[in-house]
């Protein structure tokens, strides 16, 4: 029989040892059998994959979907699905908080619906509390993965779809890079690619190295063949993505640095713009400014992550640079490409943050001169030092402090965004506007986000167009021909 092809000792010689051929073997067991159950019930098997958090989520799901569709299931836009995956986050308290109370919304959907499949993953699943919990208050999840074994998705399915009742699979930490494995892409047009994975940095807050392991960085050609394989699919956009895309290279056997693979990717012919996420100031050169200035297809937009301005609490942080160190890099980023668009990521209420310590955080604000600043309310993650520091800053202190960031962040971006009106810029077309279809939307080089009267054929393309209205954080413009 199909489904006990894998236990029966003689073909589990068949079972290819080496990755990715094991995942692909998987994907083909799963795909006959699914074809199986969809002719019986005169339809196809859906699938639903809902994510939480940064980029790096964003494409681990991109890769699930490629893994889901191979073994013949189709997507569906909402969780009434066969197939519901939740790729979780878990940097902050909330996005936790988000993701229980959903899962407590499947357990509905799957007493209606007993043959519907419930997978857990990311970042939230390695975390040893978080798998206690789902043990013992959410008996129905089916299968449970963490982040270094995503490629082994069709696996862990076949394993629960062959009879095992749970399937948890959450390895410490992984030194593989699985390559060549399908992905599916949310937009035609643009994609983000994999430089490096994990990290090393152990700012004193942040829970990411813990559930991401250490940092593994992509071998370049590796990278190039993916670019390459992207601009003749049609891509004109890539994002490169990593925690700190500064030190890539630095653990490769023959080491290469940021700036010199941004040197190659920029040579791919049909990839016109180049974007990367994130940017460690510690660990941001000299060399790569330099590339930046001089290439015409990095875009003209910079995230370089502050988390406070103050040089006692950067020490706090682990952050391993000074207040201003942060603002000479500033000054030396902006002398180079005046026009680069600079954001940023800010932090309020760390733990023994004092009124002086948020003053100098505003200071920065005010000399640095951010596009726009992503602030955020301090998280207390367990297991991460700055969790068992004393002094954690009362709710009542950070949230005040909060308001205030966010008053004068928007204030400086209001006004950073609107010196732009009345250029004409080149803009690439994503999407239709949503409130209003005779709208497109598209994105600057820098970043900026504007609408303008137009169709659907310009989707995916780069474009002029006027910016004619300011309306705070985007602008109103017009097509130019
Ligand atoms: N690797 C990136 C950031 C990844 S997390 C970098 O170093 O810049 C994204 C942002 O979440 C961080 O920049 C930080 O501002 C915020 N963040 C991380 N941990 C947090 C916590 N415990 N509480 C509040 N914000 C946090
Ligand atoms: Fe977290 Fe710091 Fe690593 Fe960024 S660099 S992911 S903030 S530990
Ligand atoms: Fe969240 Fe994991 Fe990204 S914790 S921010 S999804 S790396």
């Amino acid at each position: 029989m199909q489904d006990s092809f894998i236990q029966a000792g003689k073909e589990q010689q068949l079972v290819p040892t080496t990755e990715p051929e094991r995942q692909y073997y998987f994907m083909e067991l799963l795909r006959r059998h699914n074809e199986k159950k969809s002719t019986e019930l005169g339809r196809a098997l859906t699938y639903h994959i809902e994510t939480f958090g940064c980029q790096m989520n964003a494409k681990d799901s991109e890769k699930l979907a490629g893994i889901l569709e191979t073994a013949g299931y189709v997507p569906v836009d909402s969780e009434q699905a066969d197939f519901v995956l939740y790729n979780t986050c878990t940097v902050r308290e909330n996005a936790n908080t988000k993701v229980y109370g959903r899962i407590g919304y499947l357990g509905n959907l799957k007493s209606k619906n007993p043959d519907m499949r419930i997978a857990l993953c990311g970042c939230m699943m390695q975390e040893p509390h978080v798998i206690e919990k789902i043990k013992k208050s959410y008996r129905f999840v089916d299968i449970v993965f963490g982040t270094h074994n995503i490629y082994m998705l069709a696996e862990l399915i076949w394993r629960r779809v062959s009879g095992q009742k749970q399937v948890f699979e959450i390895l410490d930490g992984t030194s593989k890079i699985v390559e060549e494995l399908p992905s599916e892409h949310k937009y035609r047009f643009k994609a983000g690619v994999n430089i490096m994975y994990g990290c090393n940095n152990f700012c004193s807050y942040c829970i990411v190295p813990y559930v991401r392991g250490r940092e593994r960085s992509r071998k370049p050609e590796d990278i190039l063949a993916e670019v390459k394989k992207l601009a003749s699919e049609g891509i004109v956009e890539v994002m490169l993505l990593g925690q700190n895309v500064n030190s890539y290279g630095k653990t490769l056997d023959n080491p290469v640095s940021f700036a010199q693979l941004l040197r190659e990717v920029e040579k791919v012919d049909g990839i016109e713009r180049i974007r990367f996420m994130t940017s460690h100031p510690k660990d941001l050169s000299d060399e790569l400014i330099e590339v930046m200035r001089d290439s015409k297809k990095i875009c003209r937009h910079l995230h370089l992550p502050m988390q406070s301005g103050s040089t006692e609490i950067l020490r706090q942080m682990n952050r391993k640079y000074t207040k201003e160190d942060y603002l000479r890099l500033v000054e030396k980023i902006k002398t180079a490409m005046p026009e680069i668009s600079l954001t940023t990521d800010i932090i309020v209420g760390f733990p023994g943050e004092t009124e002086e310590n948020f003053k100098d955080t505003l200071d920065v604000v005010e000399k640095a001169g951010f596009d726009s600043a992503y602030t955020f309310l301090y998280s207390k993650r367990t297991g991460t030092p700055a969790a068992a520091m004393e002094n954690q800053v009362p709710e009542d202190i950070a949230k005040e402090r909060f308001n205030r960031l966010l008053a004068l962040v928007s204030e400086q971006s209001a006004k950073l965004t609107a010196k732009h009106t009345g250029e004409v810029a080149e803009v690439l077309v994503e999407e239709q506007n949503e409130q209003d279809a005779s709208l497109m939307t598209g994105r600057l080089s820098n970043n900026l986000l504007v609408h303008f009267p137009g169709d659907r054929s310009l989707i995916g393309k780069l474009v002029p167009v006027k910016l004619e209205e300011c309306k705070g954080f985007y602008y109103i413009g017009a097509l130019q021909q």
